[in-house]
């Protein structure tokens, strides 16, 4: 029944909701539903991982998710900011190894005006016009990622975080909307970036059926890249006393996405990395085509704290690049130096 499953998913790339419900709440077949995945990733996208720079550059952050160790309420949080100089020098790093993608990611600061941020946009896009400029820096309005974009930024990552409204209600403060989270996506994609978006495995209160309606935004949606890690507990925040989520579900839903989405880029999280010594290889091996390695300057990168004993904190960026490429190898792929579009898929006639 289950391979079954797992074979008309692979060639549909479609369940209904029962069907994903059997899947997800299995293990049986996690050796199978990992194989096809990794068939299909190699099919199209080969043995290529694609890695992104990222840069963490800001910890100041005006919202409260209950789930973030950075949020605004955290007082034991020790804020930092990059200057302009620090985040073009985390580039300048970072294209020598190899990156050609630059992720500029943060909380919601608001010292970072669209004038900031559009200035160091521009700045990274005339010293780097071959690469990549990533934004993931929340919620904003139609008009500012307008002007990123006109600045040179074209990709931004905006997890949705849960497509549930009441599931949405219990993550959140309520300054904050599932409705505007969906709206800042529509318009990202609208305006022309290459949008990413996803969710945590195991936040607070998720059921299977969550998941579900997780997987039916993203076909709505259709984002080129699909970004899940698992939630890992912080322990200064309201969700202290939840467990973190598990590598098995995290795995499985990789492999499902993959299946489902044949030719979007899916990291192997820095969070799965996180929760399993083998997390980003395993993650690789059930069809993740992508890795982020961190690029910020190695003083901040203990207070870019979202949750509990996050790793790569210790590293010089070269350093983090050479373990992730032996990783990597002995996964069996191999990372590339290359700006990392997604494949397009080719009409059949
Ligand atoms: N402010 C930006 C935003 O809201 O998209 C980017 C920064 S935010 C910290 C990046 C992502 O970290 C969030 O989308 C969330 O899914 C993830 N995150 C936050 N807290 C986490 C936790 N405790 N465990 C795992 N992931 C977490
Ligand atoms: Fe703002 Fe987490 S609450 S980045």
């Amino acid at each position: 029944m289950i391979s079954e499953l797992i074979e008309t998913l692979s060639a549909q790339r479609d369940l209904n909701d029962a069907q994903l419900k059997a899947l997800l709440e299995t293990d049986r077949m996690d050796e199978a539903l990992f194989f096809n995945a990794d068939q299909k990733r190699r099919e199209i996208y080969g043995t290529d991982v694609y890695i992104r720079g990222l840069i963490e550059f800001t910890n100041y952050c005006q919202n409260n998710c209950y789930y973030c160790g950075i949020r605004r309420d955290n007082a034991k949080a020790a804020r930092y900011r990059l200057s302009k100089k620090e985040i073009l020098d985390c580039c300048a790093e970072g294209y020598a190894l190899g990156f050609r993608t630059f992720v500029l990611q943060g909380g919601e600061d608001p010292y970072f005006t669209d004038a900031r941020v559009c200035e160091i946009v521009s700045e990274i896009r005339s010293c780097y016009p071959n690469c990549a400029i990533t934004l993931s820096i929340g919620e904003k309005s139609r008009e500012s990622y307008q002007a990123f974009f006109d600045a040179g930024a074209n990709r931004y990552l905006l997890r949705h975080e849960t497509a549930n409204e009441q599931h949405y209600r219990k993550l959140h403060p309520g300054s904050m909307s599932l409705q505007n989270r969906k709206r800042c996506l529509y318009d990202l994609k609208d305006i022309g970036y290459q949008v990413g978006s996803g969710f945590m495995v195991g936040s607070p209160y998720q059921t299977t059926e969550n998941l579900i309606e997780d997987l039916r935004f993203l076909q709505e949606l259709q984002p080129a890249m699909i970004e899940i890690g698992p939630y890992i507990t912080h322990t200064e925040t309201p969700f202290a006393a939840f467990a973190s989520g598990s590598l098995a579900l995290t795995l499985r839903l990789i492999a499902v996405l993959r299946l489902m989405f044949p030719y979007a880029l899916i990291p192997a999280t820095t969070a799965l990395g996180t929760i399993h010594p083998q997390g980003r290889e395993l993650g690789l091996k059930a069809g993740a085509n992508v890795v982020m390695p961190n690029l910020s300057p190695v003083r901040v990168r203990k207070l870019y704290d979202l949750y509990d004993n996050k790793i790569c904190t210790g590293e010089e960026s070269a350093q983090c690049r050479g373990c992730l490429e032996s990783r990597v190898r002995s996964a069996g792929y191999k990372i590339v130096t290359s700006i990392g579009n997604p494949a397009e898929e080719k009409e059949s006639c």
